[in-house]
């Protein structure tokens, strides 16, 4: 979250004024913005104040930059306000909600194919951020575990990954000193590769985070020729290197549409994956998983206990209270949609992506880096002979019409990439993409006609 500093002079003011015709007479006219208001206020007052202010937010139905879940069926929205009060750690208060987390671990599990007769074992989270930690943490126990019975140094831990990671995996190696050793990104290749990873790694490598798929472009990361890279690696040297597969939006999307492609625990070197309910889980944020394929994976002296109907209950986790709202809401979908359910609902997501990728690829002045066809996302970029224009200038534009569609630029070695990206969720449908391309259409006839560009990256708000 952002860090707020005390204010002692806001552009907006420090008082909240309030219309007349909303207080009372005994009420006050106006309120502190940044101190707590001495007196209380009647609830409808307040409702309504807060409500006016929140016009101001985006309309989360076309923000077709963030990959979380806008919308849910109204018997989730019942059933979440019947948990908003339930506390996820007091397993002993609300067992229920335990137990559906449970079942949703165990779902996931098998749908993630963890290998039978092992001990599989997971857990929800907050978000892909805190699961990745969670991954992250126990890659690294088990590295100093493994280093310390063979009398081995344990200071120098590091973590291999493309450069195109998230931020909650730098986010990872700042907090639990360990060093990042990011794979840059070359020519064509935007992404990790088996070859690149290999030659980052050494005998403190605790991991090889694998993206599934890349937050940049919505690209799979190519996980089973990373895992063949390391099986050569152990071959030649004897070490042993795990993956974690950050699968934050593509484990909720390749086990419903690529049956084939094998990225998850099918790989005996795939020790864990997470990804976000809150993504194309289709639940509101925020709740995350993390599943791992055995005991082994996840040492013993990172469980804590928990009192639980009067045993105990092993947990894993940074927070300790966090709403159960969202696990009851994950359960309600897995129940509700099944398989084909979600299936139908990815299929459709990735055909409209795949469409408008089409559409935009065919207006003329762009050319795409991904078309959808893997996560239901595509990224784009102008060609090189558009010089009177920027992405910028079209996101700026966009959003002119209510659209947000990021632009932004790629990290080290491909910083001249300048990309727009739409990521197509739920409900955004082929009439929704129709809508866009018209406001694009006419869009570009309006910037064609501008001789420079008006907007640069020291314009965008947009951070992976
Ligand atoms: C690949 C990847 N990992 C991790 C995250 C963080 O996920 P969350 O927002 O659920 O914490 C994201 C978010 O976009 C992501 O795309």
């Amino acid at each position: 979250m952002p860090l707020h500093p005390k204010l002692t002079d806001s552009p907006t003011g420090d008082r909240l004024a309030v219309n007349p015709l909303f207080t009372r007479s005994a009420e006050r006219a106006e309120v502190p913005k940044y101190r707590l208001p001495t007196e209380p206020m009647l609830p409808e007052t307040a409702y309504q104040l807060i409500h006016d202010e929140l016009m101001l937010d985006g309309n989360a139905r076309l923000n077709l930059a963030t990959f979380v879940t806008t919308w849910m069926e109204p018997e989730a929205d019942r059933l979440m306000a019947e948990c908003c009060d339930k506390n996820m750690i007091d397993k002993d208060e609300y067992p229920q909600t335990a137990e559906l987390e449970k079942r949703c671990v165990n779902m996931l599990s098998h749908l993630w194919n963890s290998p039978a007769g092992e001990a599989a074992t997971g857990c929800s989270t907050t978000g892909s951020s805190e699961a990745c930690m969670l991954g992250g943490l126990a890659l690294k126990r088990r590295w100093r575990h493994q280093r310390r019975r063979a009398g081995q140094n344990t200071e120098r831990p590091n973590l291999v990954m493309g450069i195109n990671v998230q931020v909650c995996w730098e986010k990872f190696c700042n907090y639990w000193d360990v060093e990042p050793r990011y794979v840059p990104m070359a020519g064509e290749r935007l992404h990790l590769s088996g070859v690149e990873a290999v030659k980052l790694c050494d005998e403190n490598t605790i991991g090889v985070v694998a993206i599934l798929g890349s937050t940049f472009d919505g690209s799979y990361e190519p996980v089973q020729e990373i895992a063949s890279a390391l099986d050569a690696f152990q071959e030649q040297t004897g070490i042993d290197i795990p993956i974690h597969v950050d699968g934050a939006s593509g484990a909720m999307i390749a086990p419903f549409l690529e049956a084939d492609l094998v990225w998850d625990f099918r790989l005996p070197r795939v020790a864990s994956i997470n990804t976000s309910g809150h993504k194309y889980g289709l639940v509101y944020p925020g709740v995350g998983w993390v599943v791992w394929r055995d005991a082994a994976a996840l040492p013993e002296d990172l469980v804590f206990r928990v009192n639980y109907l009067g045993g105990d209950m092993p947990t894993f986790a940074l927070n300790f209270s966090r709403p159960g709202a969202q696990v009851v809401a994950q359960y309600y979908n897995f129940l509700r949609l099944g398989f084909a359910g979600y299936r139908r609902i990815q299929k459709e997501c990735r055909d409209v992506a795949t469409y408008l990728a089409g559409k935009i690829a065919r207006m003329g002045p762009f050319r795409l880096l991904t078309d959808g066809s893997e996560l239901p996302v595509f990224a784009f970029v102008l060609r090189e002979a558009v010089t009177h224009f920027t992405a910028f200038d079209i996101s700026a534009g966009l959003r002119e019409r209510g659209w947000q569609v990021p632009a932004y630029t790629f990290p080290k070695n491909r910083e001249d990439i300048c990309a727009l990206r739409v990521v197509v969720r739920n409900g955004f449908s082929y009439d929704l993409a129709d809508l866009l391309m018209a406001d694009l259409t006419r869009l570009l006839a309006r910037l064609d006609k501008q001789s420079a560009p008006r907007y640069d990256e020291t314009d965008a708000a947009f951070h992976h």
